[in-house]
C-alpha cells in the first residue's frame, strides 16, 4: 500500500475536518502552545506534503525554504500575510485562504467594538468588578457618545467594509470610505457611501473602522502623525491586522487623549499579555483576535480550510487561492 501524503496543523480543527483529513493523509495537530514554538514548525516542514495553518504562524522564506515535498498551505484566515505569497508561488507551493464566509462575523464584532467603546460599555464592566461605580454615580460622571448622525469612516470598503456600512446605516451614521480606487457610483447610492481621500478620511471621521489588508504600503500608517489629524473626540477599531497601527504611538495617544478612544482586536505581535501598555488604558476596548470566532463562521472556515487543502494536494487549484 502506498504511504499516506502527511499534512501538519498548527493547531486544532473540529472532528469533522480531522477526521475527513485522517481518511486521506497522515496528519499531525499541533496541540501545545499557541503559536507553535518555530523549531518544531522547521522540524516538521522538511517533510510534510501540506500545511494547514493559522495567523499567527509566521510562514516566510528561510522556513519554506527548508520544505522538500511541500505542495499546499491552507490558512484557516482570511488574511494572508502571514504567508510569504510571492516565494510560495516561486516554489510552486499553492495557498489557500478562507474569504467571505466570515464576512459577516468580522463586521459584527467591528460593529460591537464600535458600539462598546463609544457607549463605554467594558469600561463600565471594569468599574464594577473593581467595585468602583459609586464613583461615578453623577447624571455627567460617565458619558459615552451616541453613534446617530456621527461619521463613519471606512478605510478598505470591501466585503467586510460594505458590511458594516449597511450596519451602521441603519443605525443611522453618516458613512464616507477610502479605497485606492472609488467603487461604482450605483454601488455608493446602493450602499449610502460616500469615497473620500485618505486625507479627509482621517480628518472629518468620528469612528474609523480599518478593513485593509496589512501590506508594505498599510504595514504602520496609523502613526502619531495620523493621530493628530483625527478629531480629539474620534474613535479608531481595527479587526484588521495589528501591524497597520504603530502600537507605541497609539498607546501614547491615547494616554494623552489624542484620540477619545480605541477598540482592538489585533494586535502587532499576539496573543498579548497582561504587561502589555494597553491593558492599563481605560479608553480602549481589548478582544482577542475573535473577528471570525464565531461557531457557525468557524465551521465554515474549517469546511473551507480542509477543501483548499485537498485541491492543492491534487495539485489543483484552492476555491479561494492566492498565488496561483
Ligand atoms: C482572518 O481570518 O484573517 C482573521 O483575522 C481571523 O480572525
Amino acid at each position: 500500500m502506498m504511504e499516506k501524503k502527511k499534512v501538519f496543523l498548527t493547531r486544532n480543527l473540529h472532528d469533522f475536518a480531522l477526521k475527513e483529513l485522517e481518511k486521506i493523509y497522515q496528519i499531525e495537530v499541533h496541540t501545545g502552545k499557541v503559536p507553535i514554538p518555530r523549531r518544531k514548525l522547521e522540524s516538521r516542514i522538511k517533510e510534510i506534503d501540506g500545511l494547514i495553518c493559522f495567523p499567527y504562524d509566521i510562514i516566510d522564506r528561510k522556513l519554506l525554504d527548508i520544505a522538500r515535498n511541500l505542495k499546499v498551505i491552507s490558512t484557516f484566515s482570511v488574511g494572508f500575510d502571514h504567508i510569504d505569497i510571492e516565494f510560495a508561488k516561486k516554489n510552486k507551493i499553492r495557498v489557500g485562504y478562507t474569504p467571505e464566509v466570515l464576512t459577516d462575523a468580522t463586521a459584527d464584532l467591528a460593529f460591537s467594538l464600535m458600539i462598546d467603546v463609544m457607549r463605554r460599555v467594558s469600561e463600565g464592566d471594569r468599574i464594577i468588578r473593581k467595585g468602583s461605580w459609586k464613583e461615578i454615580y453623577g447624571a455627567y460622571d460617565y458619558t459615552g457618545t451616541d453613534l446617530q448622525g456621527k461619521t463613519l469612516g471606512i478605510f478598505g470598503l470591501g466585503r467586510i467594509g460594505s458590511t458594516l456600512a449597511r450596519r451602521a446605516k441603519s443605525f443611522d451614521m453618516n458613512i464616507i470610505y477610502h479605497n485606492r480606487k472609488p467603487i461604482s457610483k450605483t454601488r455608493e447610492k446602493t450602499l449610502g457611501v460616500n469615497y473620500v481621500s485618505f486625507e479627509k478620511l482621517i480628518r472629518q471621521s468620528d469612528v474609523v473602522s480599518i478593513h485593509v489588508p496589512h501590506t508594505s504600503k498599510t504595514d504602520r500608517l496609523f502613526d502619531k502623525r495620523i493621530f493628530k489629524s483625527m478629531k480629539k473626540t474620534a474613535f479608531l477599531i481595527n479587526t484588521a491586522r495589528g501591524k497597520i497601527i504603530n502600537q507605541k504611538d497609539l498607546v501614547e495617544a491615547l494616554k494623552k487623549r489624542t484620540i477619545a478612544g480605541a477598540a482592538l482586536d489585533v494586535f502587532e505581535s499576539e496573543p498579548i499579555g497582561k504587561n502589555n501598555p494597553f491593558v492599563k488604558i481605560p479608553n480602549v476596548t481589548l478582544t482577542p483576535h475573535i473577528g471570525s470566532s464565531t461557531k457557525e463562521t468557524r465551521v465554515k472556515m474549517a469546511e473551507i480550510t480542509v477543501k483548499n487543502l485537498k485541491l492543492g494536494m491534487n495539485s489543483k487549484k484552492p476555491i479561494y487561492s492566492v498565488g496561483f
